[in-house]
């Protein structure tokens, strides 16, 4: 038998962690969605390595001017950045891969008790994921900017004519789900994802630089309170420093295999 490598020894770890857990919480990013075809954000061909991190204003110049937004939001509709329009189409197109369904599994399996995911693809609840946390929001749907009621973006009539769509139940302004930069999470979505990480005995970050907040914190906190942290990632992220265990490869690959690795434990 081959001599087991340091990804494989490092699986192992994880398994048992995973297989002795109560209550697993999962922060995902970018990274998961990859092998669906949608660009990461960083990273060598991340959307904002080729075209610029946005103004970190959007959110403030939509509440100064809410009407305005959705005018230029209709025109963009009717006459698409090429960038951004073939950004769109990746999400639209995308389906959820093999990591997305480990997941799933693995939340089947009572391993995983709750992802907390920062991307808006619609890909963890398309893949059977149904513990989750949109903590960035998800691009098929609508959220009332008052009352936080949310809707598929289907259901929600915008009229050019009436504009902002207003709320059918406290007539507050409508906006795509979407969490803005410089747009607060929503309360629903913070206050799940801290009760998670104070109530964890472990924590994955699968798929993220773990450079933004507050996302990156939730870790963090686990890890403040003596949770071992298990980092899936091709590269190493801004946690690195503080997992327990790492397995370097793409999440596709190794959720998989994470997820054979606790069935043998699960039937002894
Ligand atoms: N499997 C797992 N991880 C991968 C894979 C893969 N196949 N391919 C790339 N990665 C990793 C990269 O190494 C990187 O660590 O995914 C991570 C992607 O990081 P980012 O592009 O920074 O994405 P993310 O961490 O989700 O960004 C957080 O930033 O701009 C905001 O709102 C945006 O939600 C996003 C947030």
């Amino acid at each position: 038998m081959a001599d087991p490598t340091n990804l494989d020894l490092e699986l192992e770890r994880a398994a048992d962690l995973l297989a002795g857990c109560t209550h697993n919480v999962v922060l995902t990013g970018a990274g998961i969605s990859k092998e669906s075809g949608i660009p990461t954000f960083r990273g060598p061909d991340g959307l904002w390595t080729k075209l610029g991190v946005p103004a970190m204003d959007g959110y403030q110049k939509f509440m100064e001017n809410p009407r305005g937004w959705w005018e230029d939001r209709l025109a963009q509709d009717a006459n698409p950045d090429p960038d951004m329009e073939n950004f769109r189409v990746q999400l639209e197109a995308a389906e959820p891969n093999d990591g997305h369904r480990a997941l799933a599994e693995l939340e089947r399996m009572g391993v995983v008790s709750h992802v907390i995911t920062q991307n808006v693809d619609d890909l963890h609840r398309q893949g059977g994921t149904e513990s989750l946390t949109e903590i960035h929001g998800n691009t098929s749907w609508m959220r009332c900017m008052a009352c936080h009621a949310r809707w598929p973006e289907a259901e929600i009539i915008v009229d050019p004519e009436d504009l902002p769509p207003r709320c059918s139940q406290c007539n507050g302004v409508v906006k795509s789900d979407g969490v803005m930069f410089g747009e607060p999470i929503p309360p629903y979505a913070l206050q799940r994802s801290q009760l998670e990480a104070l109530q964890c005995d472990l924590f994955m970050i699968i798929g993220t630089t773990a450079q933004v907040y507050p996302a990156a914190e939730f870790p963090q906190i686990a890890v403040r309170r003596g949770v071992p942290l298990i980092e899936i990632d091709p590269d190493p992220t801004a946690l690195t420093a503080i997992a327990a265990v790492i397995l370097r490869g793409p999440a596709g690959e190794l959720l998989p295999r994470l997820v054979e690795a606790v069935r043998e434990r699960q039937a002894v």
